[in-house]
C-alpha cells in the first residue's frame, strides 16, 4: 500500500470558530482522508451548525457520549429530574438546539471506525469498551495494553478526555488526538492528530491550531446559551478560558457536599479545587470530605 495521510479531530463540542480554524489547517495538509471522532455537540452553542460542517465534508464520524446524552433529551429517555435540575439546563437548550437533520444524522453515528485507505488503525470516542470510558495520561500502561489486546488493531486512536497523547507500550500504540472546541491540557488551541502511513508504519503529528475565543464566548452570549445555561455555562467559560476542566470537577462537588449546583457556589469551590491537581487526586480529597 502507498503512503497514506489521514487526519483525525474530535471533541468538537458546538465551537464553530475552532473548528473552522482546524478545516483551513487540515485543508492546507490535504490528507487523503479524514475521520472524526465524536462528541461533534455538547459543552457548546453551536451544535447544528457543527453537525451540518462535518456532514458536508461527507467525512465518516463516530457517536460519542453527548451525541448519546443529548439523543437522550430528544427521544425523552433521561431521568425525570434531569428536566428540572439546574445542571442539565445547558443540555436542555442544547438539544433543543439541534435542527432535525443533525438528529437524523447523529442517530445514524456507529461506535467505531476504521479508515478505508489503511490498516492496523481504530477509532473509538473513549474506549474499546464505551464511549464514556477515559483514555487519558494517567492512564497505566498495563491498562492501555489491555485495551490493545482487546482490539485486532496495533494502533488504537481515541479522544473523549480532550487531553492529547502519544504512547508505546508492549503490543501497540495509543493515540488520543485531544480536543478540537474544548482542550483540558492547558493549551488553549484547537486540537488534532494528523497520521502518515508508510506501508509498514504509523507516524503521528499531534497539531495545535489557534483560534479566536473571543468569537466562541461572544457566541455564548448571542446564541442565548448563556442565559439559559447558567452555572454550567459559567464554568464552561472557564474551561474554555484556561484550557484544563472546571465543570465535572464542580458537579462532583456540589453533589458530595450536598450543595445547590448555583452560581453563588464557583467562588467558593474556586477555593477548594486546583485544576492543575490530577483529577485522580482531587476526587479522592472530595472522597476524604464525605468520611
Ligand atoms: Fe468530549
Ligand atoms: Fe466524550
Amino acid at each position: 500500500m502507498s503512503a497514506r495521510k489521514i487526519a483525525i479531530l474530535a471533541d468538537i463540542h458546538g465551537n464553530m470558530p475552532a473548528l473552522r480554524a482546524t478545516l483551513e489547517d487540515i485543508d492546507r495538509e490535504r490528507p487523503d482522508e479524514v475521520l472524526v471522532g465524536g462528541d461533534l455537540v455538547g459543552r457548546g452553542p453551536e451544535g447544528s451548525r457543527v453537525v451540518a460542517t462535518i456532514r458536508e465534508r461527507g467525512w465518516h464520524c463516530l457517536r460519542g457520549n453527548h451525541e448519546d446524552y443529548l439523543l437522550g433529551f430528544i427521544r425523552r429517555q433521561v431521568p425525570e429530574e434531569w428536566w428540572q435540575d439546574d445542571e442539565w439546563a445547558a443540555s436542555r437548550w442544547m438539544a433543543a438546539e439541534l435542527e432535525p437533520s443533525a438528529i437524523e444524522y447523529i442517530e445514524s453515528l456507529h461506535f467505531d471506525l476504521r479508515p478505508a485507505t489503511a490498516s492496523g488503525l481504530v477509532l473509538v470516542h473513549g474506549s474499546p469498551r464505551s464511549n464514556n470510558d477515559g483514555i487519558g495520561p494517567w492512564t497505566s500502561d498495563e491498562h492501555l495494553a489491555r485495551h490493545l489486546d482487546s482490539v485486532e488493531e496495533s494502533l488504537l486512536v481515541c479522544g473523549h478526555t480532550h487531553r492529547a497523547m502519544d504512547r508505546t507500550v508492549d503490543n501497540g500504540r495509543v493515540v488520543n488526538v485531544g480536543s478540537v472546541g474544548l482542550p483540558f491540557n492547558r493549551d488553549q488551541r484547537a486540537q488534532y492528530a494528523m497520521f502518515e502511513y508508510d506501508g509498514a508504519e504509523w507516524s503521528v503529528e499531534l497539531r495545535g491550531v489557534p483560534y479566536d475565543r473571543e468569537e466562541l464566548l461572544r457566541t455564548y452570549e448571542s446564541s442565548g446559551f448563556q442565559a439559559a445555561g447558567g452555572v454550567t455555562v459559567e464554568l464552561l467559560r472557564l474551561e474554555v478560558q484556561q484550557a484544563t476542566a472546571y465543570l465535572v470537577p464542580f458537579l462532583k462537588w456540589v453533589r458530595l457536599t450536598g450543595r445547590r449546583p448555583e452560581s453563588a457556589r464557583v467562588a467558593e469551590f474556586l477555593d477548594f479545587y486546583d485544576p492543575d491537581e490530577p483529577l485522580h487526586d482531587f476526587f479522592m480529597r472530595l472522597e476524604g470530605l464525605r468520611s
